[in-house]
């Protein structure tokens, strides 16, 4: 733990945190003292990270989920209380990968999936988790939406969809538990560099070359560039922060770019 450890005393639970962005999250709330459950559908990639957790000195547990499954959302918020006592943290990372299609050819199975995993799948977890947060006094909601929820990329209906709803979704719950203490706040990352997004390219070099330019800065991110957000939004730095969607985009939502030069983000 680091000296002033910001989330010492303090139980979070990370939903997706089998993945990239969601394990460098856990990685890090744990690193400054959270102890951690490390929620995802691929139950044996959540218990490796929570594994990585304990060998650095942390405390985590991990549990398979999928946040598509109202009952499924119950037992995580349950096993985190069980595990640590309470909860004061909730961190929404969980995504579905829906392959691109125009409208018409997207099927209706495919959209259906991205609404159930991206926007219901926080609402769940949200649902089961509040009660426990309001119960600890107080604590923050973080949910993992994209710059793809500000401004939309053709092929990308179902994605971009969820991620605009969730934005919104994050400002109504925000409003509603404000009265108990508890803050919520979306994240809006740019391209960063994970299996996800470099599942869409040959190379690692045609991967930079061509994502790095959609950002003002030039380059993709990293997702411990995201994990910082995700602990500044947990923590008591950000005590006066509610309801807002934090951009850690590079720049990329303001960048002017060339019709259709969007293409594969
Ligand atoms: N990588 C990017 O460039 C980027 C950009 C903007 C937003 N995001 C968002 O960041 C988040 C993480 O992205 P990532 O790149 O780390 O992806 P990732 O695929 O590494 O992580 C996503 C994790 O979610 C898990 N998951 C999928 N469906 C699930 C379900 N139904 N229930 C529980 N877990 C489930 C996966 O197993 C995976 O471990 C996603 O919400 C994504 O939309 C990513």
């Amino acid at each position: 733990m680091t000296p002033n450890a910001k989330m010492e005393g303090k139980v979070a639970l990370v939903t997706g945190g089998g993945g990239a962005i969601g394990g460098a999250s856990a990685r890090l709330l744990a690193s400054e003292g959270a102890k951690i459950l490390v929620a995802d559908e691929r139950g044996e990639m959540a218990k490796k990270v929570a594994q990585e957790i304990r060998e650095a000195g942390g405390n985590a547990e991990s549990i398979a989920v999928d946040v598509a499954d109202a009952s499924q959302c119950k037992s995580a918020t349950d096993a985190a209380v069980t595990a640590f006592g309470e909860l004061h943290v909730l961190v929404n990372v969980a995504a579905a990968v829906t392959p691109d299609a125009p409208v018409d050819e997207l099927p209706l199975e495919e959209w259906d999936r991205a609404f159930a995993v991206n926007l219901t799948g926080p609402f769940l977890m949200s649902k089961f988790a509040v009660p426990e947060i309001r119960k600890a006094g107080g604590g923050a909601i973080v949910n993992m939406a994209s710059q793809l929820g500000t401004i939309g990329v053709p092929n990308r209906s179902a994605y971009c969809t969820t991620k605009a709803a969730l934005i919104h979704f994050t400002t109504i719950l925000a409003a509603e538990v404000a009265d108990d203490n508890i803050r919520v706040n979306s994240v809006s990352p740019g391209v960063i560099e994970t299996p996800r997004t470099r599942r869409r390219f040959d190379t690692a070099e045609e991967f930079h070359e061509s994502r790095g330019k959609l950002h003002m800065l030039g380059r993709v991110g990293q997702p411990e560039e995201i994990a910082n957000a995700v602990l500044f939004l947990s923590a008591e730095d950000s005590s006066f922060v509610t309801a807002t969607n934090l951009l850690v985009d590079g720049g990329y939502i303001y960048l002017k770019r060339q019709p259709g030069e969007n293409g594969k983000v």
